[in-house]
């Protein structure tokens, strides 16, 4: 969407994957604190984003949207001054449909004006939009009226469609939102993981600065996989030109979370300026080669081994867009080194089972 938002992908913290509908305006004060206190702002991780049940189930008697009393009191502006304050910047979510998917709160279908109006005045800079309990009609019908209404509220607010519907929004998505999300919803195990990088992984096409596809939310340190599997769903978001929406509990991240998710380099892989989103180059079984052409005649390149054996994997130059003759340096991104050697026409290295390897190549002749 051409607002001027999304020249990469988006980077933040959504409650959702961790405190479902247990969130309050505390709590989302500390995370804010935390995402400064742990560096992960630094990092780029900037939308604070509230995600479902935040509004009282009644509009107020204009019609507006109302912060839940019991656990939003301060209300959103304040809670938007906070989160400011902190450098921060602070998303919301809402529906294309009566009732957002809890059933806990009103959607916006038929209010979009006055909802766009409010969370800009609010000082709302992100907005998810559902697309449950609707009237049935198509969502490029109810999502370009949240977008036209977002454009008319006087601040920028990037638009996230959360839609995966029949209609492939990765093909509609780009006039309307900044992202659009591809699979159903994630959960924090492996085979879910795995599968909605496999579900994305086909609209790679689509996915370029302004609009992302969106294989959803990070599971990274909710506890569900092992930590080379949360590696590999962190490798597969960067690489695939994913939101890096991080979803746990940030005021309890642990070493090894924040060696995950604060890791520089892959970080860099997502957010180059080329924007192109990586594909599976090779498949072979249970092992994958994917890569995708980065700023400066670089190639990002993941080998990842999905099955239960320790086995080598090639990478080959023919089949990553490297002229075969060219010598290449390597730059493993997750043990942070630069290897000994130069490489010509493939590169070949042993990966543990439901283990990754990240690489940046970069031809010097
Ligand atoms: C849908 C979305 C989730 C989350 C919930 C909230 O399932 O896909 O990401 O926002 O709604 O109810």
């Amino acid at each position: 969407l051409g607002n001027g938002l999304a020249s990469t992908p988006q980077m933040g913290w959504s409650s959702w994957n961790h405190f479902g509908c247990s969130i309050d305006e505390e709590m989302i004060r500390e995370t804010a604190d935390a995402l400064v206190s742990t560096g992960l702002y630094k990092h780029g991780y900037k939308y604070v984003n509230i995600d479902d049940c935040w509004a009282e189930l009644s509009r107020d008697d204009e019609g507006k949207l109302v912060p839940k009393k019991s656990t939003f009191p301060s209300g959103m502006k304040a809670l938007a001054d906070y989160v400011h304050s902190k450098g921060l910047k602070l998303g919301i979510y809402s529906d294309a449909g009566y009732l957002t998917c809890s059933k806990k709160m009103p959607g916006s279908l038929g209010f979009e004006e006055l909802d766009a109006k409010t969370f800009a005045e609010w000082g709302i800079d992100y907005l998810k939009y559902d697309n449950c309990n609707t009237d049935g009609s198509k969502p490029t019908a109810r999502y370009p009226v949240m977008t036209r209404a977002l454009m008319k509220a006087g601040r920028p607010i990037f638009f996230s469609l959360c839609e995966w519907g029949d209609l492939h929004p990765a093909l509609w998505g780009s006039t309307v939102g900044n992202s659009w999300r591809t699979t159903n919803d994630i959960a924090d195990n492996w085979d879910s993981m795995i599968s909605r990088a496999d579900e994305n992984e086909v609209y790679a096409e689509y996915a370029r600065p302004g609009g992302w596809n969106d294989p959803d939310m990070l599971e990274i340190g909710n506890g569900g996989m092992t930590k080379d599997e949360y590696i590999i769903h962190f490798s597969l978001w960067a690489i695939s030109k994913a939101p890096l929406i991080i979803g746990n509990d940030v005021r309890n991240t642990s070493k090894e979370t924040m060696e995950i998710i604060a890791n520089k380099e892959v970080i860099a892989v997502n957010q180059d300026k080329l924007g192109i989103q990586a594909k599976k180059v090779r498949m072979e079984g249970n092992l994958e080669v994917w890569a995708g052409p980065l700023s400066g005649y670089r190639v990002a390149l993941l080998l990842l081994n999905r099955g239960p054996d320790r086995t080598p994997m090639t990478g080959y130059w023919d089949d990553i867009g490297i002229p075969p003759s060219s010598t290449v340096i390597a730059r493993d991104l997750w043990k942070h080194k630069t290897l000994k050697e130069s490489f010509v026409g493939n590169l070949t290295e042993t990966v543990d089972p439901h283990s990754c390897k990240m690489y940046i190549l970069k031809p010097i002749a």
